[in-house]
C-alpha cells in the first residue's frame, strides 16, 4: 500500500492493489478528482482521466470538472461539498492547494467515532490543504487508504484562520464525481419494524438520494447508499459503496447533471445546519467510509462488514462470540416482579441460554410507557432486593445478567423533569411535542451529560451487569439548546450527538467489560457511528422470522452478522400475527447474534425441549455463525420475493452453513438448485440438512465444491438424502414459513 506523490504532475495516487484514489492539483490550484475505485497500477500518470488543462470556469462554465471539495459560486453548479458563508454575505470560496502529508497510519478523529488501526502499516493517511485566502478558510482533505482492503476513509477538518466569524452550513464528509451515471442507486430505506429494505432504482437526472432531520440516522434511512452497475449481481460486476460514521442527520445523494456524470456526496444533513466557525476555531466532519467492489454487491457488504467489525467496532467485546440472551420485554413488557424474572431466567437457564437481560420497565415507577425515564433507580414494588438481590439470584442460576437503559429519555411524569424541565430538549414559549410521551434531555449540554454519566455509572456498579442494551424510543421535535446562544442553534443536532457519543465513551471506558447494545426502537439508530461503541445493534423490534429475512437481508448489504440482534419469539408474532415454525425462526435468527424474546415458563415441553435443541446445535457453530463471511444468494426482494437463501463460510472455505427460507408454500417439487459461494472447488463436502428440527438431519450427502459453486446444491427432494432412501418429501415442500439449514464440511 502506498500513497505516491508526482510533484512535476501535482498528481496522487493512493493504490493498495484492491483500490485506487487518485486526484491531482488543477492548473489553477483546485483539487480534482481522477479516480475512485478499480485498481489502477502506480507509476503512470492519470492526468488525462480529469481535463487536459483547468485554469478555472472562464468561459467553461457548468463543465463538470470532478472535485474533491466542491463550492458553490465559481463556475460548478452542482451540490456543493462544501458551503461556507462570509462575513459580506457571500458564500464564494476559491480554495487553493496549499501543501500535504502523507501519514503512517490513521489519525483519530477528536471526539467523533471513527475507523482507526492497531499498527501504523495497517494504513496510510494523505492531509492535503485547500486554503481560501480571502476568507481565512483552511481544509485539511484527509483521506485514508487501509492496506489490503478495497476502502477510503475521507474526513474534511476546516479551520478559521481569519480574523472574522465564518458560518458553515454545509460540510460534506465526503464527494465523489464519477465520470458517468450508468448506475442503479440502492438505499436503505423503510420503517419503524421494516428497517433497512432494500430499494434500488436507475439513476435519472437530477437530485435522489436518502437523509434525515430526525436527529437520529433513523427507521427510514440508512447513512449508506451503493452504487451498482445495471448488470452487476451479488457476486460479479462493479459496486460503490459510502457510509457515514455518524448517528444524526445525513444526507446521502447522488446527483446526475446535463453531461451525464455522476456527483456522490454524504455528510450532515445541511438542512438546518449552520455552524459558527470563530477565528482560530475548526470544525470536523464525521468519517466518511468509501469502498468499492468489482465482484459485485457481495463483495463490497464483504469489505464493509470486515472495517465495520475489525476496525470501527472496539473493546473487550470486539473479537468475542457474543452470549445468548434470553430478553424480558416480550415475555413480560412491564408487568412483572423478582420472582417472575427468576422463574424465567431459570427456565432460560435449563434451555442454554447464558445471559439475561431485564428490559424497560424496572425503575421509577414505570408500569407504563408514560413515566419514570430519567429517574434511573430501581423499583423497590417490583425488585424489592434491588437490582443486587436480583442479579445474585440470576447469578446464582449460572446466568449473566443485562439491564435495559434509555439514557437521553425523560418522561415529564419524572423525579428528573420535575427538578430539571429545562434539561429536556425545546424552545422557550412554545409547546413540546411528546412522543411515546417522552421528552428528549438536551445531550448538547454537558450537566446532563455529566449527570447521566454518574447517575447510570452508581447502576452499573451496583450489581455486576455484564451487558446494558442502550434504547432510544423517539425522535428529537423542536430542536434548541438553552446552553447555545441564537446564532448557535444550528449547531444543536451535532452537539447533542457528540455528547451521546461522551456519554457512551464514559460508560465504554469505565465499564469496559460490559457488552453494549445500541437501540432505538428496533432498528432506528442502527448506523456505523454507534457501532464504534456498541458492537451489536437490535436490528429491529420485529422478531417475525418472514419480515426478519428482509431486515437481515437488508441490513446486511452494509453490516456484518455479528452487529446484528436477532431473537427468536413467540407466536403469534407480537408484531404481525403471524404463526411460524420454531424451527424457522431460530433458522433466521441464528444468522445474526442469536438470542430469545419469549417467556419460556409459558411454552410446553416439546417447545422447551425444541430450544433446548436449537441452542445445543447452535453453540457448537456460533463462532462460524457471527463471525464467518455471510453470503447472500437468493433476495426476497426479488420479483417474486418467495424466498431468501444467504450462507456463511469459514475464511478457508472448510466449514459452512446455509439456510433456506421459503414464504409460502408452492406445489411442487421443481428441481431446484441453489448456486453457493466462498467453498473450495476441489474439496468434498459432507452436506447434512435440517428442516423441522435441530435433532438428527434429515439426511446427508456428499458433493464437490465445484459442482456446489457451479450447479449448486439440490434443495428439494431427493436433495439432500441418501440416494433410495426416499424420504417424507412432503413435510419439505408442504406448509408456509418453511426453513432448511444446511451444513457443509470439507471431508
Ligand atoms: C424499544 C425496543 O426496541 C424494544 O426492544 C424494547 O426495549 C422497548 N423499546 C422497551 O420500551
Amino acid at each position: 500500500m502506498t500513497i505516491h506523490w508526482d510533484a512535476a504532475a501535482r498528481e496522487w495516487h493512493l493504490e493498495n492493489g484492491r483500490m485506487s484514489y487518485a486526484m491531482r492539483v488543477l492548473e489553477n490550484g483546485w483539487l480534482s478528482h481522477l479516480h475512485g475505485g478499480a485498481p489502477l497500477r502506480p507509476g503512470a500518470s492519470l492526468r488525462h482521466l480529469g481535463p487536459a488543462e483547468f485554469p478555472g470556469f472562464t468561459n467553461r462554465v457548468g463543465e463538470p470538472v470532478a472535485f474533491e471539495v466542491p463550492v458553490p459560486g465559481i463556475g460548478d453548479f452542482r451540490v456543493p461539498g462544501l458551503l461556507v458563508g462570509s462575513p459580506d454575505g457571500s458564500t464564494v470560496l476559491d480554495l487553493r492547494y496549499d501543501g500535504h502529508r502523507i501519514l503512517a497510519g490513521k489519525p483519530e478523529l477528536a471526539g467523533l467515532p471513527s475507523t482507526y488501526v492497531e499498527n501504523d502499516d495497517e494504513a496510510e493517511t494523505l492531509e492535503i490543504d485547500l486554503r481560501d485566502a480571502t476568507a481565512g478558510l483552511r481544509v485539511v482533505v484527509r483521506t485514508t487508504l487501509f492496506a489490503d482492503r478495497p476502502v477510503v476513509a475521507r474526513s474534511l477538518s476546516i479551520h478559521n484562520e481569519g480574523d472574522s466569524v465564518l458560518t458553515l452550513r454545509c460540510a460534506m464528509s465526503a464527494v465523489l464525481d464519477l465520470p458517468d451515471a450508468r448506475w442503479q442507486l440502492v438505499t436503505l430505506s423503510g420503517q419503524w419494524a421494516r428497517e433497512r429494505h432494500v430499494h434500488e432504482r436507475p439513476l435519472l437526472p437530477g437530485r435522489q438520494g436518502v437523509g434525515s432531520v430526525r436527529g437520529a440516522s433513523g427507521h427510514e434511512h440508512n447513512p449508506f447508499l451503493a452504487l451498482r452497475r445495471p448488470e452487476t449481481t451479488e457476486d460479479h460486476g462493479e459496486a460503490l459503496g459510502v457510509s457515514l460514521v455518524y448517528s444524526a442527520n445525513f444526507l446521502a445523494e447522488a446527483e446526475v447533471e446535463p453531461f451525464g456524470t455522476t456527483r456522490v456526496r454524504i455528510g450532515i444533513h445541511p438542512d438546518g445546519f449552520v455552524w459558527r466557525l470563530e477565528p482560530g476555531t475548526h470544525f470536523t466532519t464525521p468519517e466518511a467510509i468509501l469502498a468499492w467492489s468489482d465482484t459485485g454487491l457481495g463483495g463490497l457488504s464483504e469489505a464493509l462488514h470486515e472495517l465495520f467489525r475489525d476496525r470501527l467496532a472496539s473493546g473487550s467485546w470486539r473479537d468475542r462470540v457474543r452470549p445468548i440472551v434470553l430478553n424480558s420485554w416480550e415475555a413480560t413488557y412491564f408487568d412483572f416482579d423478582h420472582d417472575r424474572l427468576v422463574a424465567i431466567a431459570s427456565q432460560a437457564k435449563q434451555l442454554g441460554v447464558e445471559l439475561f437481560v431485564l428490559d424497560d420497565g424496572w425503575f421509577g415507577r414505570r408500569d407504563r410507557d408514560d413515566s419514570s425515564l430519567g429517574d434511573w433507580v430501581v423499583d423497590r414494588r417490583k425488585l424489592p432486593g434491588g437490582l443486587e438481590a436480583l442479579v445474585r439470584d440470576i447469578r446464582a442460576l449460572g446466568l449473566s445478567f443485562g439491564l435495559w437503559i434509555e439514557p437521553e429519555m425523560v418522561s415529564p411524569d419524572s423525579d428528573l423533569y420535575r427538578a430539571h424541565p429545562d434539561w429536556a430538549i425545546g424552545v422557550p414559549g412554545r409547546a413540546l411535542t411528546e412522543s411515546r410521551q417522552q421528552l428528549v434531555l438536551d445531550m448538547a449540554r454537558a450537566e446532563v451529560v455529566d449527570h447521566l454519566t454518574e447517575m447510570l455509572s452508581a447502576v452499573l456498579a451496583s450489581a455486576p451487569i455484564e451487558y446494558v442494551k442502550w434504547d432510544m424510543n423517539r425522535n428529537i421535535t423542536e430542536p434548541w439548546s438553552a446552553s447555545l446562544p441564537a446564532d448557535r442553534q444550528g449547531e444543536f443536532h451535532h452537539r447533542y450527538i457528540l455528547g451521546v457519543y461522551e456519554l457512551y465513551r464514559r460508560l465504554t471506558e469505565r465499564f469496559p467489560d460490559v457488552l453494549f447494545e445500541s437501540c432505538a426502537g428496533g432498528g432506528g439508530r442502527f448506523d456505523p457511528g454507534l457501532l464504534a461503541f456498541a458492537p451489536q445493534v437490535w436490528t429491529s423490534d420485529d422478531t417475525d422470522a418472514v419480515e426478519r429475512t428482509r431486515i437481515q437481508w437488508g441490513t446486511s448489504i452494509a453490516y456484518p452478522p455479528s452487529s446484528m440482534a436477532a431473537h427468536v419469539s413467540a407466536v403469534p408474532n407480537h408484531q404481525t400475527g403471524r404463526i411460524t415454525p420454531l424451527f424457522t425462526r431460530a433458522a433466521v435468527a441464528m444468522f445474526g447474534v442469536f438470542g430469545y424474546e419469549l417467556d419460556p415458563t409459558a411454552m410446553t415441553d416439546a417447545e422447551r425441549a425444541e430450544v433446548a435443541g436449537e441452542v445445543a446445535w447452535y453453540l457448537p457453530r456460533r463462532e462460524l455463525l457471527q463471525r464467518g463471511r455471510f453470503l447472500r444468494l437468493r433476495s426476497p426482494f426479488a420479483a417474486d420475493g418467495n424466498e431468501t437463501a444467504w450462507m456463511v463460510a469459514s475464511g478457508d472455505g472448510g466449514h459452512a452453513i446455509v439456510g433456506h427460507f421459503r414464504t409460502l408454500a408452492r406445489p411442487g417439487p421443481v428441481r431446484d438448485r441453489l448456486r453457493l459461494r466462498s467453498l473450495d472447488p476441489a474439496a468434498t463436502y459432507r452436506i447434512r440438512c435440517w428442516t423441522d428440527g435441530f435433532g438428527e438431519p434429515i439426511g446427508t450427502i456428499e458433493r464437490a465444491g465445484d459442482e456446489l459453486m457451479s450447479v449448486g446444491l439440490g434443495i428439494e427432494p431427493p436433495d439432500p438424502m441418501p440416494a433410495g432412501a426416499e424420504p417424507d418429501g412432503a413435510r419439505l415442500i408442504r406448509g408456509d414459513f418453511q426453513a432448511r439449514l444446511f451444513e457443509l464440511v470439507r471431508s
